[in-house]
């Protein structure tokens, strides 16, 4: 394996993609380093992995999206980031950011999109009675949810299921996905 590629992750929340990632990126046949924690949320738990691993992290408060933006490439620029990955980052990124970083930023999101873009995916599928959910790893383009596809996981949805239950099943689903797409994007 040559020299791994210098990412940085995108976070809000509580982090479990991110600690996945940063797990495997341990690992010398991964192909990234996490070199960069950004996260929009000063509480996020997250964080905390950044800390532990002695990664880098940034706050930077998003409600003015245009310095949020800017604050953010200024970052990437001075620690060389080459790749995203956004893992429960809850904000949209504009047009002229995504194209600074084009098919290099990619997203976890909780459905077997193209269904069920957006938010309260769980609830939506349970609503439609729907027989599979899942997750997608898929690139970033200036559309919800919308960007090519890289890899999916399909699980069945299970009688009795509630939206709790929905949610912890697919979320440990992601946290085997997104290391394998991001492995499946360099190989
Ligand atoms: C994950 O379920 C991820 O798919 C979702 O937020 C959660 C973050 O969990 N992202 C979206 O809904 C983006 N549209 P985590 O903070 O434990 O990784």
């Amino acid at each position: 394996m040559g020299k791994k590629i210098r990412s940085c992750i995108f976070i809000s929340g509580r982090g479990t993609n991110l600690r996945s990632i940063i797990d495997h990126s341990k690992n010398k046949n991964f192909p990234i380093n996490v070199a960069l924690v950004i996260s929009n949320n000063i509480k996020a738990k997250g964080l905390n992995y950044a800390k532990k691993n002695n990664i880098p992290f940034k706050f930077y408060n998003s409600s003015n999206q245009i310095s949020f933006e800017k604050n953010c490439l200024l970052e990437l620029k001075r620690k060389k980031i080459k790749f995203i990955c956004l893992a429960g980052f809850m904000k949209m990124l504009s047009s002229n950011f995504i194209k600074k970083f084009k098919h290099k930023i990619v997203n976890i999101h909780p459905s077997l999109l193209p269904k069920f873009k957006g938010l309260n995916t769980h609830k939506r599928v349970l609503a439609k009675r729907e027989k599979y959910t899942g997750c997608t790893v898929h690139f970033v383009t200036s559309k919800l949810d919308s960007g090519k596809i890289i890899l999916q996981k399909k699980i069945v949805v299970k009688k009795n299921e509630t939206e709790g239950s929905l949610k912890k099943r697919v979320l440990k689903q992601e946290n085997q996905l997104y290391p394998k797409a991001i492995k499946l994007l360099f190989s």
